[in-house]
């Protein structure tokens, strides 16, 4: 075995332990309540590259959370390889949901992880994934064995869509110089079948208002008489699926990039699992878009969700009301070549549109995100591809996710690079839910496959 892997066996407990101590900081970015426990988790992450070898290592302030930076310049000549990741997480709720407190990791095993898994929130997305980095960032030191320069940028606000990190790469361009991205912040598509993840859908987000009378009214004195906006809501929102699994906004696929048949054949050699899936989710069956499979529906193609339906009385008891307002947050995933503008301007016309003329609509976009794809005949996919293989001993194939991270594709217009989504969750984890966990399997196979990246990109670019 080689020094820099002799290095990670060694001290392996070492690096649970120090991973566990950064899970039970309650880094939560969407709550203010803990804007303290954020601020002291860029600290502990700025600790953590310091101590493992990293120089100019600086909490960056914004208008927002810090951003996190460091590097380590062995040779101008080499390439430079950028790490992405975030120290903040999604709030725990709901709490009692939870078997163990959401920040106070526990290793625990469980069918899919016979080796043990550690619970906390944060675990998968992404204290645990960045961590790998600083890690295996560690053993190259410490083993002599860098091969390329390092930057890091670890942030603090992508569960709250990046907000501060587009201007601050903006500004830093040339601080941030590099030849690729590696982030290790999505999930393979099982622990025998590896995977790259080489595609991330955007995102297109709205809130929307349906107001019916000026104030809430007595159902008895008023009902039947009168448009009810949780009905009108439920209506409009019911319509935006047909039959047929397709989204019915005017224009809504016009842009959707057709991948091609071969793709699509090669996409589907990655065993789907129809009963594995439903057994997973506690479902009887599956539904979507027709002709496609499970495996294409949640990757290369667009899709619609509310994520939140409210209004009138959910309070004890019952109450007679006619609410004034109904509300609801949709979201939609997006695929090349859409963009989250074309798409909030397409579902805003569209809402206006279906709705009752006795009704007023307010249509309100939250933050939104382009959609990426790596092209798997680029140096940077078969470094990822070749590292993961020689950790993981069996083909490693190309998957898109689901998922977004819209700071890649910002990436690829200001910095001129490509990202490498080489993560190591898997769907399982339970990110962003109660009982978020990760696996020490993936852990462990996360920082051997890091360095053997490293090495494949120095040699593919000599
Ligand atoms: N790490 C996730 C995204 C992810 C997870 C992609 C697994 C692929 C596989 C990230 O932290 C996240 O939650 N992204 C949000 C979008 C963001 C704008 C809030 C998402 O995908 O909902
Ligand atoms: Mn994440
Ligand atoms: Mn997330």
């Amino acid at each position: 075995m080689s020094e820099t892997q002799n290095y990670i066996q060694e001290h392996k407990q070492r690096f649970l332990d120090e991973l566990c101590d950064l899970l039970k900081i309650a880094s939560i970015s969407a709550d203010p309540a803990y804007s303290k426990e954020v601020l002291s988790c860029a600290e502990m992450v700025a600790k953590h590259l310091t101590e493992a070898g990293a120089e100019q290592v600086e909490i960056c302030n914004t208008k927002g959370y810090p951003i996190v930076y460091g590097e380590k310049i062995i040779d101008p000549k080499l390439p430079t390889v950028l790490i992405y990741g975030h120290y903040d997480v999604q709030p725990p709720d709901p709490l009692e949901l939870w078997e163990s407190g959401p920040f106070e990791p526990v290793v625990k095993t469980t069918p899919l992880h016979p080796e043990g898994a550690v619970f906390a929130r944060g675990s998968a997305d992404d204290k645990g994934q960045f961590f790998m980095h600083v890690k295996a960032f560690e053993a190259m030191i410490k083993s002599h064995t860098l091969p390329c320069n390092v930057k890091f940028i670890i942030e603090g606000e992508e569960e709250v869509g990046s907000v501060s990190l587009g201007d601050w790469i903006t500004a830093n361009k040339e601080k941030l110089k590099n030849d690729v991205i590696l982030i290790s912040d999505t999930h393979i598509y099982s622990k025998e079948q590896p995977t790259v993840t080489t595609g991330l859908r955007g995102l297109s987000y709205v809130e929307v208002e349906v107001e019916g009378p000026n104030r809430d009214l007595h159902s008895g004195l008023y009902g039947g008489a009168v448009p009810n906006p949780l009905h009108v809501l439920s209506r409009m929102i019911s319509q935006l699926i047909d039959e047929e699994g397709k989204i019915t906004i005017d224009g809504f696929y016009d842009n959707v990039e057709e991948v091609s048949p071969e793709e699509r054949v090669e996409m589907n050699k990655l065993k789907d699992d129809p009963e594995g899936f439903k057994q997973s989710i506690g479902l009887k069956d599956t539904e979507g878009e027709r002709g496609y499979t499970t495996l294409e529906r949640t990757s290369i193609r667009p899709t619609l969700d509310a994520n939140g339906i409210w209004g009138g009385y959910i309070g004890e008891g019952a109450k007679t009301v006619i609410p004034s307002k109904a509300f609801a947050k949709i979201s939609m995933r997006l695929v090349p070549y859409q963009t989250p503008e074309e798409i909030t301007e397409k579902f805003s016309r569209y809402f206006h549109k279906i709705a009752p003329k006795n009704v007023t609509i307010k249509v309100t976009p939250h933050h939104g995100g382009m959609p990426y794809v790596l092209p798997i005949d680029t140096d940077e996919y078969k470094a990822a591809k070749m590292a993961m293989e020689k950790a993981f001993g069996t083909e490693v194939l190309p998957y898109r996710s689901g998922g977004s991270i819209p700071i890649t594709s910002l990436f690829e217009q200001v910095l001129g690079s490509k990202s490498v989504l080489m993560g190591f969750g898997l769907d399982s984890d339970a990110i962003h839910s109660p009982n978020e966990h990760y696996g020490l399997f993936n852990f462990y196979k996360g920082i051997e496959s890091i360095p053997y990246f490293f090495q494949y990109y120095a040699e593919l670019k000599k």
